[in-house]
């Protein structure tokens, strides 16, 4: 039976929505309990992976409550954190009333439509969204476009382990103990059963590199985390 938050092509959108509508009060939470709080050093990866100089400019796709996005202003750049859900949006929008970082701003959008220019950011950066997309390459084709010369793109989601004993006990702890833990702190175990269904979809690290290489970026790097469980990949475009 399949996940009642996951749908495929363009009916994606509306059902990803609602699944962040709905969760987000807990959302960062939920992150801390379902990765033993290691979500905290991947972002924090994903933010010195970007090499910010003061003043750099940087769009965090999918920002949700903006973890990335705080990462990345907090070490200097100007940053743009963009979701198109508003109930996630309030929460980055009120963290940030809390710690008045005056280079960040979050703004409503479509990852697959970005309301930006060609050549607008040195920094683009997405962590969970890609795999929450009707199409995760036109999300990485966009991030490409948006980007300048030079510039690096970051993608941070979760993985499929190479080592087969290793994928069997990790999408375990995915098909049960992270519904569960959705269950008891969100009221919600399909909510977060959607993570292993719709990472079942994605088809992940090699692939998202592979897309990168079609994309001519350069320097294309796949960091694979917990054994690949989570990756993050990287890729500049040509300077
Ligand atoms: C799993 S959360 C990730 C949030 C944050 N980046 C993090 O790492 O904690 C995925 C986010 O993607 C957003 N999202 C999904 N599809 C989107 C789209 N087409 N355009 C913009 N945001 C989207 C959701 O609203 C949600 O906030």
């Amino acid at each position: 039976m399949s996940n009642v938050f996951y749908a495929p092509g363009e009916a994606r959108a509306a059902k990803v929505n609602d699944l962040f509508a709905r969760i987000a009060r807990r959302y960062d939470l939920l992150n801390d309990l379902q990765s033993f709080g290691l979500h905290r050093n991947w972002k924090q990866r994903v933010a010195d992976l970007a090499r910010v100089t003061p003043g750099t400019r940087a769009l965090d796709l999918c920002c949700g409550t903006g973890d990335i996005a705080f990462a990345l202003a907090q070490r200097g750049a100007d940053v743009t954190g963009l979701d198109f859900s508003p109930p996630m949006l309030e929460i980055a929008a009120r963290r940030n009333l809390k710690s008045q970082i005056p280079n960040l701003k979050f703004q409503p959008g479509d990852a697959q439509q970005l309301p930006f220019a060609e050549n607008s950011f040195d920094i683009v950066t997405v962590g969970y969204g890609l795999r929450n997309l009707a199409s995760w390459e036109r999300g990485l084709e966009e991030m490409r476009r948006v980007a300048r010369p030079g510039a690096r793109l970051i993608v941070l989601d979760f993985g499929k382990p190479a080592n087969a004993a290793w994928r069997a006990v990790y999408f375990a702890h995915l098909k049960m103990s992270v519904p569960l833990i959705g269950l008891l702190f969100c009221g919600s175990a399909s909510a977060y059963a959607y993570i292993l269904e719709s990472l079942k979809q994605f088809p992940a690290q090699l692939a998202v590199a592979e897309k990168m290489r079609d994309l001519k970026l350069t320097h294309v790097r796949v960091l694979n985390l917990l054994g690949g469980a989570m990756a993050i990949n990287y890729g500049e475009t040509a300077g």
